[in-house]
Formats: C-alpha cells, structure tokens, sequence
C-alpha cells in the first residue's frame, strides 16, 4: 500500500474532494456547524463535542502531520463552489490486515439531498482500487439511523451489533452496528 499515493483532490461532478486545511477560519466554521446541530453530531463524537474552536484545529492539524506515513487517515472535506459541506473519507486504516472504516459527516443544510451516496462509491473506488484494500467497514451507533441507510443502501453486510461498545460522558451506553464490505463484493 505504500507504493500508492494519496490523491489531494478528487472531482465529481460539482464536488470537489480535498483535504480541509488546517485554518482557524476552518476550525471556526466547524466548530459552528457541529456545535450548532449538536445532537446529530453526538454519533460522530460517541456523545462528546468540540470544547472550543482551539480543539477543532488541533483536531486537523493532527490529521494532517506528514509523518502520518502508514495513511491512518484518507478523510476529504466535500466542497461545493468553494462552500464545505461536510467530510467523507477512509480513517483507521489497516496497512497489514488491509481494512479501514468509512466516515462522512454533513452540514445540517446540505443532507437530505443523496451527497453521501453519491460519495460512498468514490471512497470504495479509493479504498479498493488505489489503496488496494481488502476490506471496508461502515461502524455506526445502533441508534445513528441515517448512517445505517448509507451502510444497508450501499450493500454493506451487517456483521453483528456489538452490544453496550461505548460509554458516553453523558453515561448512557450505545451499541455498534458493523457493517462490512469485501472486495469481492465491491461493485457488485
Ligand atoms: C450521517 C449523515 C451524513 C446523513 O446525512 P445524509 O447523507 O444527507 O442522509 P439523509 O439525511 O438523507 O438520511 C439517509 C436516509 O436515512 C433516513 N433517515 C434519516 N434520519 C432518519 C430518522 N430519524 N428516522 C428514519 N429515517 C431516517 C432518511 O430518510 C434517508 O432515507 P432514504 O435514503 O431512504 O431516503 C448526517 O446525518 C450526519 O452528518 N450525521 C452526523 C455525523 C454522523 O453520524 N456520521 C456517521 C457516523 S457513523
């Protein structure tokens, strides 16, 4: 896997896919979109939130180190004439088992409107052709129903709910639901 390369940008159609820069003005805009629909974003945060603009640009200032050499994230931000609209993307990945996960988030403004089924395919395309992975997982809380659409929709395989996974600091406990797809599956 590290004889490929991470693409900067991908075009689709009006989209432009590309990494979000680490800017305070960025950090800011995201930090408002989160903080402003707060309880759709909890299952991105397993119930937690951004504590501050500062915690957002750390946040993506990480991501984007160039010592991350093994990949451990391929996350996009989704543009429109410019406009953010949310990320989607490869995180966790796996360079010896060959797997990773899914992640995507909107803003409130642009859901409802097929974005993310659009993009899932793109991602596939990334994961199974360019990385040449073996296997992509769609994880998502139990409860998070517009992601489990994306996962089912997408003709991902629900794997198994793994029961009381996480502890939220509201101290409620959520399950898992793991949907997966192999390569041999892709496309098809
Ligand atoms: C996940 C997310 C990107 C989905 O936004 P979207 O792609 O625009 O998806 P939609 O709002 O169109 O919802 C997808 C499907 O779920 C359905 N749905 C969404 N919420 C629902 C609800 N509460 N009850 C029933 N159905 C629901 C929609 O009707 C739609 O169904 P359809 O595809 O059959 O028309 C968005 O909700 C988000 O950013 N959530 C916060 C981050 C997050 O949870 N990321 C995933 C972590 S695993």
């Amino acid at each position: 896997m590290s004889d490929f390369i991470k693409p900067e940008k991908i075009i689709v159609e009006d989209f432009v896919l590309r990494q979000i820069p680490a800017t305070k003005d960025f950090a800011e805009e995201i930090y408002d979109i989160f903080i402003e629909d707060a309880d759709t974003f909890k299952h991105w945060f397993n119930g937690g939130m951004w504590k501050s603009v500062e915690d957002v640009l750390k946040y993506y200032q990480n991501k984007s180190q160039p010592n991350d050499t093994r990949w451990q994230f391929a996350m996009y931000g989704i543009f429109k004439n410019d406009e953010l609209l949310g990320e989607i993307g490869l995180s966790g990945i796996d360079t010896t088992n060959q797997t990773a996960e899914i992640g995507y988030w909107l803003k409130k403004s642009a859901r409802g409107k097929g974005i993310i089924d659009r993009l899932i395919p793109v991602i596939e395309q990334l994961a199974f052709e360019t990385f040449n992975l073996r296997k992509i997982n769609i994880w998502c809380d139990n409860d998070n129903i517009a992601s489990r659409r994306h996962a089912e929709k997408n003709g991902y395989i629900l794997e198994g709910i793994q029961r009381e996974r996480k502890l939220w600091p509201d101290g409620s406990v959520h399950s898992t639901a793991m949907f997966g797809k192999l390569k041999s599956e892709y496309k098809k």
